[in-house]
């Protein structure tokens, strides 16, 4: 496709036909920020916090919603632009009860680091709401503080663009708009599957995971990456960690799920630390099973392994594996069999 020009603070910036000027800011390098933006899904243009000035345009332009188009000139951070995401700030901030001295999102908060970076004062038109927010907190996994919703719509387009599950989507009319589900039912009585992809989107801290509720800020844990174990799809985890404890599961914006993952990846990790876990080798002593090191418990099976195949041969040894370790480690199970032990016998408890 044929590449032309525009200029973006200055700089000469080519661009191709159908790309939106955030993409083509953000592939020159150049910051612009977003709130209800969210990749792989259909731009809104619904936060106004993106907004930049393009020169002979009647108003500023919402650059996530806006395609390029040739001999543009765009500045990001003009006085006319950093005031009118001051003002989209504050009153993103007037509705709602945006304390982040208590707020579970506190140092990941999409809207309080914009609220720093602009320096946006105590919001001026805060006003009482009429009645109390609504907060659920009736199943397991997912808290919901409507005080805290800014209504970028990220939760609604994670689950019916990303998930495709179109369990919630948004209801109402105008100051009375809400995120509904199931005609505004709770999320236990609704359609949600609990994948927790709403969670993951939310910019602020209106939907929460509650397993990490009060269990770590975001700078007191470690992010670790690793693969899913529970099927083959290999689904890449950010696991967050503090003090050897798991805090909560993100999905990576990798190769297979881009971020995505189902409810057993993203809340199904307790096992992980429950007492009655396995956590070294057991061998049968004396009748009685008996914790032992990995280098003893191999070279038993190794020992007992070869025993068989010399007296019996390699067709009466089978090898089993299991859907709850990795594609690879599956792999070198069966490659174990038919390479080392000398049988085709392998199967899958995938198959039960
Ligand atoms: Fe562009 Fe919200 S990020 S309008």
């Amino acid at each position: 496709m044929a590449e032309t020009t525009l200029t973006l603070n200055g700089q000469t910036v080519a661009f191709q036909p159908g790309q939106t000027i955030l993409e083509v800011a953000r592939g020159a390098g150049v910051e612009i920020p977003t709130l209800c933006w969210m990749k792989d899904t259909l731009p809104t243009g619904s936060c106004r916090v993106c907004v930049v000035e393009v020169e002979g345009a009647r108003t500023l332009l919402p650059a996530c919603a806006t395609q390029a188009a040739a001999n543009q000139v765009i500045m990001t951070e003009s006085p006319r632009v950093a005031a009118a995401r001051r003002m989209v700030l504050e009153l993103a901030l007037a509705s709602g009860n945006h304390n982040c001295l208590i707020c579970e999102a506190n140092g990941e908060c999409e809207l309080q680091a914009l609220a720093y970076r602009y320096q946006v004062p105590f919001p001026a038109f805060a006003t009482p709401p009429d009645q109390p927010y609504y907060f659920e907190d009736n199943n397991s996994m997912i808290v919901r503080d409507f005080s805290k919703c800014i209504m970028c719509g990220r939760c609604v387009r994670g689950c019916c663009e990303r998930q495709v599950n179109d369990a919630i989507a948004i209801g109402y009319r105008g100051s009375h708009n809400k995120i509904v589900a199931k005609a505004d039912k709770t999320y236990i009585e609704s359609d949600c599957v609990f994948c927790g992809e709403c969670v993951q989107s939310c910019p602020v801290g209106a939907l929460l995971d509650k397993n990490a509720l009060g269990r770590g800020r975001a700078w007191e844990r470690t992010p670790v990456r690793t693969t899913c174990p529970y099927c083959g799809v290999g689904c890449q985890l950010e696991v967050q960690v503090k003090d050897d404890r798991i805090v909560k599961i993100s999905g990576a914006d990798l190769e297979p799920n881009h971020g995505r993952l189902c409810v057993k990846g993203r809340f199904g990790w307790h096992y992980v630390h429950h007492p009655e876990r396995l956590t070294t080798p057991l061998l049968r002593k004396n009748g009685e099973l008996t914790p032992v090191s990995w280098e003893e418990a191999l070279d038993f099976v190794a020992g007992r392994l070869k025993d068989l195949k010399e007296k019996y041969g390699p067709e009466q040894i089978g090898g089993w594996c299991s859907a709850r370790i990795t594609n690879e480690e599956n792999y070198l199970m069966q490659k174990f069999m038919r390479a080392v032990i000398g049988t085709n016998h392998v199967d899958h408890c995938a198959r039960l």
